[in-house]
């Protein structure tokens, strides 16, 4: 059995339990292959492809700690030849969130993936849950183009301040990092009023009271706050238990994102 850690490196505790997660998956017979490359196709003019942070040699360490059998970095010109013209668009669950706010985001993500499930043909690739959108654009795209891959999904790891793990985080200064938190703290107050609710939610009323709570860290810019059915990601009218939420807040600069089921 092939086991897939498709990541962009720059490796965190969260990538590390992929590597975990995909170790015990494939047992001692299977072969688990992390892939390591920064993919321009899914970062939009004026993101941070130029200075997303590439680690390579301490992350090949720290995939041999783990493991991994092999680790496939490939360079940009091996992966985009010259005069590539070809990209794979997943057209329904990758308009809204991510899709609307990075117009050109998962036509990269599926374009690499379909790239890299053909290049490595693994049986499983593990995801992490912290980007569930991206998780279920891969699993549409994988169902609808055939391909024989089984989309595994990990828990989203968090600092000890409940800060979601991400390669990101490193571009915070000390008072956006202390900022960031909020993005927890708004899952965490969601999960509470639905909890202390006699009767759904409804869903503009719930965004109301957790952009004022986002608002009220300076540092931070809400980008969207998004309540849907975690596996259709069709947007909820009204939330409740087991409504998913998600959110995208501009700390600075820096852009982060987080989930929950509430
Ligand atoms: O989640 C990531 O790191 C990337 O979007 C992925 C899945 C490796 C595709 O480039």
């Amino acid at each position: 059995m092939i086991v897939l850690v498709p990541t962009m490196g720059c490796l965190h505790e969260g990538h590390l339990s992929l590597i975990r997660r995909a170790r015990k998956l494939a047992g001692a017979q299977g072969k688990v292959i992390v892939t390591i490359f920064v993919n321009k196709t899914q970062f939009g003019p004026g993101e941070d492809f130029g200075n997303y942070p590439r680690t390579l040699k301490r992350d090949m360490a720290l995939c041999r700690e783990l493991g991994s059998d092999v680790v496939f970095a490939p360079s940009d010109k091996a992966i985009y030849t010259a005069g590539h013209s070809t990209f794979v668009v997943e057209s329904r669950l990758a308009k809204r969130m991510e899709g609307a706010s990075r117009l050109t985001h998962f036509r990269g993500v599926t374009t690499v993936m379909a790239k890299l499930f053909n290049l490595v043909q693994p049986d499983a690739a593990v995801f992490g849950a912290k980007d569930w959108q991206q998780a279920a654009v891969i699993r549409q795209m994988t169902g609808d183009l055939n391909f024989p891959v089984r989309i595994v999904l990990a828990p989203t790891v968090r600092e000890s301040d409940g800060l979601a793990m991400s390669s990101r985080n490193n571009h915070l200064c000390a008072a956006e990092r202390e900022q960031a938190t909020v993005l927890h703290a708004a899952i965490r107050a969601a999960r509470a009023a639905v909890k202390n609710a006699p009767a759904p939610l409804p869903a503009g009323m719930l965004r109301r009271k957790l952009t004022r709570l986002i608002d009220k860290q300076r540092l931070a810019k809400l980008d969207y706050i998004e309540f849907f059915d975690p596996t259709t990601l069709e947007p909820a009218k009204r939330v409740s238990r087991g409504t998913h939420m998600a959110l995208a807040v501009f700390l600075g600069k820096t852009r982060l994102i987080d989930n929950g089921r509430l």
